[in-house]
């Protein structure tokens, strides 16, 4: 097991998946988002568990079965625009609050992800 990494600090895999649950909870119910995704989350919230896993320093699940994320271009076939951003940050910040993930690792996942999910948008509104 790794040290120092947000991953364990959060509680590791249960904490990660019971976050990911919330949030794809708000997702399926975001009129704004709603739109984009498939009606069908599970494959979805699937592979994003993965990635959340492997995002905050746990095992590399989402490079062994996906390789590279290049989320941006994985993002590109998908209209992300400033509204989306926020609609998909919103779901994460209750997400956050929801699972009662301790401060300061709540701001920092939400300061980092922040960052990623800026640099996902690719069409104005
Ligand atoms: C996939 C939307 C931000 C990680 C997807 C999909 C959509 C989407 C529609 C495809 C779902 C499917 O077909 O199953 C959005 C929107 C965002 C956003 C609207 C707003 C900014 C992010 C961020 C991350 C992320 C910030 C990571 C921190 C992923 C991952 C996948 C994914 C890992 C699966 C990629 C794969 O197929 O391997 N997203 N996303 N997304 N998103 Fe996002």
């Amino acid at each position: 097991t790794k040290y120092g990494t947000i991953y364990e600090a959060i509680g590791g895999y249960d904490t990660v998946e019971r976050l990911n649950i919330a949030f794809y909870n708000h997702v399926a119910q975001h009129p704004d988002l709603t739109p984009i995704f498939p009606k069908d989350l599970t494959e979805t919230a699937r592979i994003q568990l993965l990635f959340f896993v492997q995002f905050f320093g746990g095992p590399r699940l989402y490079e062994e079965e996906r390789g590279h994320p290049m989320l941006r271009r994985r993002h590109l076939p998908f209209e992300i625009t400033p509204t989306r951003r926020d609609a998909w940050l919103e779901c994460l910040e209750d997400a956050l609050i929801e699972v009662e993930i301790a401060e300061p690792y709540r701001t920092v996942i939400y300061e980092r992800i922040t960052l990623t999910a800026n640099h996902m948008m690719n069409t104005q509104e």
